[in-house]
């Protein structure tokens, strides 16, 4: 399955991160967040980087508005899920607060949706416990810290061979 569209659920300090590099590749973003707050000040985070990048002409105006046009952020889980080909879920670090995401990405996601967690220390079997679908559940690291800009520009086809973990 071609990754078009990613759900990232979690708008605060990596999930933000995540939605950047994103609709930098490329991709369509929809960033949830049950906070509205958290939702404004990633999109202005995610504005001030770009401009920043326009002024040191690492990227054009057209490129910007581009990714912008790519980036649509929402309060409503649904919204997030119903069309994604991968959902990212980077909300607290909390096991209960993560496998009630996940129950819910069970409920709200396409069959073939894969679901991957940024945790950075639960275990992901623990997190995919919860629900039926464990063969579409891994885990992610972090290629968007890279500053190899060609391996920022394609991070699923870099990481997933390598770096993902299943859960099943
Ligand atoms: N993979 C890594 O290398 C790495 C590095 C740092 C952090 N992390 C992990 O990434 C995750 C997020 O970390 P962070 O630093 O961005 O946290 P953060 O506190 O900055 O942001 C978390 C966001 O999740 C939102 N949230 C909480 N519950 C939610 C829910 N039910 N639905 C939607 N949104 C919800 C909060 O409103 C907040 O905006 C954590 O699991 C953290 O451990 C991973």
């Amino acid at each position: 399955m071609e990754i078009q569209i990613i759900g990232v659920i979690g708008a605060g300090a990596m999930g933000s991160g995540i939605a950047q590099v994103s609709i930098e590749a490329g991709y369509t973003v929809f960033l949830q967040d049950i906070n509205e707050n958290a939702l404004l000040k990633a999109k202005a985070g995610i504005e001030k980087n770009f401009n920043k990048m326009v002024g040191k002409g690492k990227m054009t105006e057209a490129e910007m508005t581009t990714a912008l046009a790519h980036l649509v952020c929402t309060t409503n889980l649904l919204t997030a899920c119903k069309d994604a080909d991968l959902i990212i879920e980077s909300v607290f670090e909390n096991l209960e607060i993560k496998q009630d995401m996940f129950r819910e990405f069970e409920r709200l996601c396409r069959p073939e949706t894969i679901l991957a967690s940024n945790t950075s220390a639960l275990p992901i079997t623990e997190i995919g416990s919860v629900i039926k679908r464990k063969d579409k559940v891994i885990g992610l690291l972090r290629p968007w810290s890279m500053s190899n800009k060609s391996a920022r520009k394609q991070p699923w086809q870099l990481i997933m061979p390598v770096l993902l973990s299943a859960a099943c």
